[in-house]
């Protein structure tokens, strides 16, 4: 069986845009792959979190993983940093990237544009290190992300490429899985920028576990057009283009059988039916949410997963270790 891998990174709560772009993913492929979950929260470090604040959204974020649905039958759900290997990993890799190619990271320039160098730090220039080896510990074959983290991705299949040409054949090469529609769900109020948990407007950002009529009223005043046609159009009709995204996402259609569902419809409609499926599924996640948390069984699966997941790095590692020629 093929593996799959993939995280989300604890620095605010979970969105839309990344139940869309990558949980939904997890989900539905959790029963193909042999699938590796985690939560991201070395990646937090890159930027300050308060430390209470972050404990509290990583054990979140597990919550809210097996509420929409991830089966510890078929997925192993774990915590990176209850894993040491990673980082033993990432220092590898460090050291056979290359200044050049990780200024080209596009995340990297977006989140650093405008800050003083004194103010950036080497983490948030090296993480897409530690996400190569994240993905290349445990030989994954494909890793399910949204259209954001595809470079990272690409820069993992160079360093693994890289590697095993200079030390011998060690990681597999990965593949990203970039879901069709939805690969990036844009803000509400600001449809040119990416929804996202750090970011952007509270208004124009959907989170997973926010108040249900809270949401609605984020949709209904969505930003959009003057032309009341309801058609995508990413270039001209950002807003609208980004509701049929969500849509045809949330019910599992394509964009043109959206189109067509709506091509009588005024604006007020089509988001009404939008704001419907997102009420649904916002309300489906936050009850399977509270059931997990009244069951307390996070804990027993995370447990349950360590000596697995540490028992695969320990291994990729110490080969890794052996070919570069560190150690006795
Ligand atoms: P993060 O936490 O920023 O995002 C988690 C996942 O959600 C996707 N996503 C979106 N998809 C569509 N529309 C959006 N508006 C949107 N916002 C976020 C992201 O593409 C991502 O798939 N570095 C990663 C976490 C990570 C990781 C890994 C992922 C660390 N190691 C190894 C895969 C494999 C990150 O910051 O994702």
């Amino acid at each position: 069986m093929k593996r799959l891998l993939s995280g989300v990174k604890p620095t605010g709560e979970l969105t839309l845009g990344n139940y869309i772009g990558a949980l939904r993913q997890f989900v539905e492929m959790q029963k193909e792959y042999e699938t590796f979950v985690f939560v991201a929260d070395l990646h937090a470090l890159t930027v300050y979190n308060d430390p209470t604040e972050l404990k509290r959204r990583i054990k979140d974020i597990v919550a809210v993983y097996l509420a929409c649905g991830l089966d510890p039958k078929y997925t192993t759900l774990f915590i990176q940093s209850e894993n040491m290997y990673h980082t033993n990993l990432a220092w590898i890799l460090e050291c056979n990237s290359y200044m050049g190619e990780m200024s080209r990271m596009t995340q990297f320039k977006d989140k650093s544009k405008g800050k003083n160098n004194e103010a950036i730090s080497c983490g948030l220039f090296t993480y897409p290190d530690l996400m190569a080896a994240d993905i290349l510990i445990y030989d994954a074959d494909v890793v399910p992300v949204g259209v954001d983290q595809k470079q990272h991705v690409e820069l993992a299949r160079n360093l693994a490429e890289r590697f095993n040409n200079k030390y011998g054949e060690t990681f597999k090469v990965p593949e990203p899985i970039i879901p069709s529609s939805g690969a990036k769900i844009y803000d509400l109020q600001n449809p040119e920028k990416k929804m996202s948990k750090t970011e952007n407007s509270s208004k124009g950002c959907i989170m997973l576990l926010e108040d249900v009529e809270s949401a609605r009223k984020k949709i209904m005043s969505a930003v959009t057009d003057s032309e009341s046609k309801v058609y995508y159009d990413k270039e001209n009709k950002p807003g609208i283009s980004n509701l049929l995204a969500i849509y045809s996402s949330l019910k599992g259609i394509s964009i043109e059988e959206a189109e067509n569902k709506f091509k009588e419809s005024n604006y007020g409609e089509f988001k009404r039916c939008v704001a419907d499926e997102v009420v649904k599924l916002l309300t489906d996640i936050q009850n399977k949410y509270n059931e997990v948390l009244e069951s307390g069984f996070a804990d027993k699966i995370l447990d349950d997963s360590n000596a697995k997941v540490r028992a695969i790095a320990q291994k990729k590692v110490e080969e890794a270790f052996s070919k570069v020629g560190v150690g006795r």
